[in-house]
């Protein structure tokens, strides 16, 4: 996977034109504020995914702009591809020349993995974050994981709503458990293929992340993963996973009515993230913290690579700092032979010392 060229007018700061980096590794440097994320968030949007940052497609038009619009040429699979995105009230995607039905359809043919500071809320924050994370990781491993997703939240969605409709209305006879009965299998149907996927994604995760870890810290810290779900899922065949959570799905029933939503669910699972046994989010200090997020991050990189046959392509943003030269050094040594981009305000000595292309941003212009 390569990008060859991108194209932006009317995308954030930056100055309309064109971007050709390296194959190999592209240092993208500046002052705060000039633009390097925005140009890394710009190549991002064409994984299909949602801005790295959480932003709105809105926020993402230059303010005095009505619609933005980027252009991609890559090579994947073997060929040379290009793609595009225009942003106005809604974002249009093609791929190839075919316009594509929604931007979720880019992915699996533009692949990506990034790191930016804000995912250091995959440590810190609450339990969601990790399972978009699973989610979306599994998404580009196999685009039709996105289907999946789509029915639970739609059977989840209406459950809630049949739910807060008996609370509302103070009845609930026959009619109203028959029908709370259908939501349920419905719910158990769906959801036990999540869990059955993002166990199996953090399974082969596990490994990965562990000897990325363990390189960065010199071998002297070992990281676990593991998903956590109240399902028993070791040798259990599907049908039996979706009785189980038929079976939690019916005793939260009584607490559900009660407060008006589904309380119990994958929609509760999480994933577990420690560090010699200790909760990282709890006893990790800031480097180890920011050091788990980046195994996590090339973990999923190498496994999309084991998978798809394809290096994807990694946006690391200020990922240098906070950590010291040891950690640098391994960084730069496991991406070698991929095609990384590397925001910094300085570049560090690590950094200079390797055969980058170096390029530097200010006010949204970019100049090497
Ligand atoms: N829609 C927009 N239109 C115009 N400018 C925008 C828009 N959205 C953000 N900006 C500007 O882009 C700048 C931030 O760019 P960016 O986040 O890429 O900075 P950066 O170079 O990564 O800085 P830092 O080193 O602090 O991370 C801000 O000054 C912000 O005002
Ligand atoms: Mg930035």
């Amino acid at each position: 996977m390569l990008v060859r060229e991108l194209t932006f007018d009317g995308f954030r700061n930056l100055h309309p034109g064109r971007w050709t980096p390296s194959e190999g590794v592209n240092i993208l440097y500046g002052d705060n504020a000039q633009g390097k994320t925005n140009l890394l968030e710009a190549c991002w949007l064409f994984t299909g995914g949602r801005s790295f940052r959480g932003a709105r497609d809105s926020e993402m038009v230059t303010f005095d702009r009505d619609a933005a619009a980027l252009g991609l040429r890559f090579y994947a699979g073997g060929r040379e591809q290009e793609a595009a995105i225009a942003i106005r009230q809604r974002r249009q995607v093609s791929l190839n020349g075919v316009t594509l039905p929604s931007a979720t359809k880019l992915a699996g043919h533009f692949c990506g993995v990034v790191f930016s500071p804000a995912h250091l809320s995959l440590i810190k924050d609450g339990p969601e974050g990790r399972r978009r994370f699973v989610d979306s990781a599994y998404c580009q491993l196999k685009p039709g994981y996105v289907g999946a997703l789509t029915q639970y939240q739609q059977a989840l969605t209406q459950r809630n709503a049949f739910l807060r409709q008996c609370r509302e209305s103070d009845v609930f006879g026959t009619a109203q458990e028959e029908m709370l009965e259908v939501w349920d299998h419905s719910l158990a149907a769906a959801g036990t293929r999540l869990t059955i996927a993002r166990e199996h994604y953090v399974r082969r995760l596990q490994p990965l992340a562990a000897e990325i870890y363990s390189g960065l810290s010199g071998g002297r810290e070992q990281l676990s993963l593991a998903w956590d779900t109240p399902m028993v899922t070791d040798g259990v065949a599907p049908a039996d996973i979706a009785r189980q959570w038929l079976a939690i799905l019916q005793s939260a029933r009584r607490a559900d009515r009660a407060v008006g939503h589904t309380t119990a669910g994958p929609h509760r699972e999480d994933m577990r993230i420690e560090i010699d046994t200790l909760p990282v989010r709890t006893y990790g200090s800031q480097g180890q913290q920011r050091s788990a997020v980046l195994a996590l991050k090339l973990a999923e990189a190498t496994l999309l690579q084991e998978v798809t046959g394809e290096t994807p392509v990694a946006f690391l943003d200020d990922v240098m700092s906070e950590l010291d030269t040891s950690r640098q050094d391994y960084i730069l040594n496991h991406i070698d032979g991929w095609q990384v981009f590397i925001t910094c305000c300085e570049p560090s000595t690590a950094l200079k010392n390797t055969a980058a292309r170096v390029f530097h941003i200010k006010q949204g212009v970019i100049s090497e």
